[in-house]
């Protein structure tokens, strides 16, 4: 069933930011010195913010994010660029992760430009498209027999008996560093949506969907930091067959979920990062879960937009913000979000489709040719 958490605290000082300013800093000094990695769009859709009764709907758009297809590649390549620098030994180490399929490929692209090997382990049933993109860069890949928490900790056991430098994007008791780089690479969206928007204000609220919630910590880290008591209400939006973060949320401490199928399969999480948890607790607002079919409403609306608006490909775990969006302008059940976060037709909402057509069969079935 789909359903809401509201923080109960109220907005208080960050006492762990996370992913910290210096480290802000020097994702700013990276990406400054690469003017190659050219930015991605932020969309302002006035059909769809005329349609929510809404005053602006911004939509920053990472389906062809450095050439990739999903906003990964921002995380990965910063961290790979820490690794480095805090490498002391020389030689070229074996990276491996596991992923739902847009961080592996991020991993083998970045691996092939450094010039490492990469294993990628996907969960059991990943499409054969995802498989193939991870391939084509490079990379081996395993198709483990257990969904993505297994996986995770399959390569961590092969990595440990083969000496395999781990780059993963969720963190786990002993492992956080690389996650903390992962994350802190992701602001980089959000410096380059603050330059964007201006000369509009910073926007009221804003929507970020969560798999582990590595992005999810990013984003409400930065406006936490940047805007302190005057930062937008951040709202993380993930599946109803996922609720990570709602059910973490809501019990006080990292919760283990049974995990459904959903479309939104790079959102399909039974854990949360356990390093996001103090940014969880005090800079998210409120967290919704949403069932496929908002994503599926997100993905055809950006397909179809109205006269004047850009049509955008996004993927299905790319529309869950967009898709939670709608929800909660629409829909009785998150009337308690609507309110609290005061959204009207004065409001403006940063939403982040966050990947293209990443299953290009699943997006023809969803949208049509
Ligand atoms: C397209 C897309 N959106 C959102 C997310 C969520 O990111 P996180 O797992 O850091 O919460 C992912 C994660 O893989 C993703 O691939």
């Amino acid at each position: 069933m789909e359903t809401v958490w509201l923080n109960p605290r109220e907005r208080s000082v960050l006492p762990d930011p996370v992913v910290s300013d210096t480290e802000v800093g020097r994702v700013e000094a990276f990406y400054r010195s690469r003017p190659k990695l050219k930015p991605t769009p932020l969309h302002r859709i006035r059909g769809v913010a005329e349609e929510l009764a809404l005053g602006e709907v911004l939509l920053k758009d990472e389906s062809n994010r450095f050439g990739l297809n999903a906003f990964k590649i921002l995380g990965v390549l910063y961290a790979f660029h820490r690794i480095m620098e805090a490498r002391s030994s020389g030689g070229t180490p074996i990276v491996a992760c596991a992923s739902a399929g847009n961080h592996g490929r991020a991993v083998a692209r970045a691996a092939r430009e450094f010039g490492f090997a990469a294993k990628v382990y996907l969960p059991a049933g990943t499409v054969p498209a995802r498989v193939e993109d991870i391939t084509g860069e490079g990379a081996d890949v395993v198709v483990t027999d257990f969904g993505y928490e297994g996986s995770v900790r399959q390569v961590a056991r092969d990595a440990e008996r083969e000496g395999w430098l781990i780059v993963s994007d969720t963190s786990w008791p002993g492992y956080n560093e690389v996650p903390r780089w992962i994350m802190a690479g992701y602001t980089w969206m959000l410096t380059e949506a603050q330059a964007q928007w201006a000369p509009l204000p910073v926007p009221d609220a804003v929507i970020i969907q969560g798999g582990v919630g590595g992005l999810v910590c990013a984003g409400a880290s930065w406006f936490a930091q940047r805007y302190g008591a005057n930062r937008p209400f951040f709202i993380a939006a993930e599946p109803t067959a996922a609720p990570c973060l709602l059910e973490s949320a809501r019990i006080g401490r990292p919760a283990v979920v049974q995990e459904q199928d959903t479309m939104m399969t790079c959102l399909r999480c039974a854990e949360i990062s356990p390093v996001i948890w103090p940014v969880l607790t005090h800079a998210v607002d409120a967290v919704v879960t949403v069932d496929d079919e908002r994503a599926a409403w997100a993905m055809r609306r950006l397909a179809r937009p109205s006269a004047g608006d850009p049509e955008v490909v996004a993927g299905a775990s790319g529309a869950c913000g967009l898709g939670a969006l709608q929800a909660i302008m629409c829909h009785d059940a998150f009337r308690s979000v609507r309110d609290r976060a005061s959204l009207g037709p004065r409001s403006s909402i940063l939403v982040v489709n966050t990947e293209g057509a990443t299953d290009p069969a699943l997006y023809r079935s969803v949208v049509g040719d």
